[in-house]
C-alpha cells in the first residue's frame, strides 16, 4: 500500500503502481465525503502547511479541506510575490518551516523547481500544488480519477490535451501520467502554444480540432493563460475561439461520448464555450469533487502514517 515516493513533485517518473495506488485509494476517500459525518481521524497528529505563492481558488481551498477532512492540523502561509524577494521569502519560510516541526508542506509557487529546493531543505514530505510551467501533479491525478471512473482503464484510450501546452504545467502531468498507465495522447493547438521537443515525450501533435475530436474518447480543455500571454502567440482571442474553441457544433461532429475536461478556472467563450462546459457529457465538476479525495489519498501515503485510512 505504501508509495515509492517520498514527496509528489511531480509525474515524471512516478511507477504506475504508485498513481493506481493513489487513484484506489482516493476512491475510498471519497466514499467517506459521502457520509453524513465526512471526516476521518486519520492524520490527526500531524501538521500540515499550504504555501501558496500564486493565486489559487480551488486547488488551495480543496487541500485545505482534504486536511481537515482527515483531522490534519494545518496552517496557511500565503503571500503575494509581487512585493516579496524571492530569495528572502523562500528562505524565511524555510526557517518558520524547521522552527515549527511541520510533517508536510503543500507548495504552490510561480517558479519551476521551488517544491524539489524545498525537499532539498527541509524533512518534511513536499507535495507540489503547481509549480510555474513545469508539473501540478494532485491536478493530473483528479483527471485520471475522473476518467477512469468513466472509462475503467488507460490502456489504448485516447486522449487529447487541447490549447495552451506551452503554458501548462497541467497539461505535462498529464501527459507523464497518462501515458505511464498505457494512454495514447494528443496535444492539440496553434504551433506557437507547443512546447519544443515536446513530441519527445510520446505524444502526437495536431493542429486540427476536428480532426483531433473525431479520435479522442476524452478531450482536456486547458485555460488560456492570459496572464502568461505577453509575447503575442496567437493573433487574437477571437481568432483562437475560431480555430481551437470548444464549441457546440465541433462537439456535435466528435465522438459521441467524448468525455470533456478542464481543470478550471474557464474562460468561457474562449476556449470552452458556455453550453458545452454545462453539457452532460463535461466532467468539469466531477473533476473537483475528485480533488479533495486524490489530495486526501496524496496527503495519507505521503504522511508515513501506517494505520488504516480509518482509525
Ligand atoms: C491550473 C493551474 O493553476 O495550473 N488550475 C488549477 O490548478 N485548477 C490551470 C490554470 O491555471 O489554468
Amino acid at each position: 500500500m505504501a508509495l515509492s515516493i517520498r514527496h509528489l513533485l511531480g509525474l515524471e517518473g512516478v511507477p504506475g503502481e504508485d498513481i493506481t495506488t493513489i487513484l484506489d485509494t482516493a476512491a475510498t476517500f471519497r466514499e467517506i465525503l459521502k457520509r453524513p459525518i465526512p471526516k476521518v481521524p486519520t492524520l490527526r497528529g500531524k501538521t500540515v502547511v499550504n504555501l501558496f505563492y500564486e493565486p489559487s481558488t480551488r486547488t488551495r481551498i480543496s487541500f485545505e479541506l482534504a486536511e481537515k477532512r482527515l483531522s490534519a492540523d494545518s496552517v496557511n502561509f500565503s503571500t503575494s510575490t509581487s512585493s516579496v524577494k524571492k530569495g528572502e521569502t523562500l528562505r524565511d519560510t524555510i526557517r518558520n518551516i524547521e522552527a515549527m516541526n511541520i510533517d508536510m508542506v503543500v507548495v504552490r509557487h510561480k517558479a519551476s523547481g521551488v517544491p524539489l529546493f524545498l525537499t532539498q531543505c527541509v524533512n518534511a514530505a513536499v507535495i507540489n500544488a503547481g509549480d510555474g510551467m513545469h508539473e501540478h501533479p494532485t491536478q493530473a491525478l483528479l483527471d485520471m480519477m475522473t476518467i477512469r471512473d468513466h472509462y475503467g482503464s488507460f490502456e489504448h484510450l485516447k486522449v487529447a490535451i487541447l490549447g495552451d501546452i506551452a503554458h501548462s504545467r497541467v497539461a505535462r502531468s498529464n501527459i507523464y501520467g497518462l501515458k505511464r498507465l498505457g494512454a495514447k495522447v494528443r496535444l492539440c493547438g496553434p504551433q506557437t502554444l507547443m512546447p519544443l521537443h515536446i513530441e519527445q515525450l510520446g505524444v502526437e501533435i495536431s493542429h486540427d480540432l476536428e480532426d483531433t475530436l473525431a479520435w479522442a474518447d476524452v478531450v482536456n480543455v486547458l485555460r488560456i493563460q492570459l496572464e502568461r500571454q505577453n509575447k503575442g502567440l496567437f493573433p487574437s482571442v477571437r481568432e483562437y475561439r475560431a480555430e481551437f474553441g470548444l464549441t457546440r457544433a465541433r462537439v456535435a461532429k466528435a465522438k459521441k461520448d467524448l468525455l470533456i475536461l478542464h481543470p478550471g478556472p474557464m474562460n468561457r467563450g474562449l476556449e470552452i464555450d458556455s453550453d458545452v462546459a454545462d453539457s452532460q457529457q463535461a466532467v468539469i465538476l466531477d473533476q473537483v469533487t475528485n480533488g479533495v479525495a486524490v489530495r486526501m489519498a496524496v496527503l495519507y501515503l505521503l504522511s508515513g502514517n501506517e494505520g488504516k485510512v480509518e482509525d
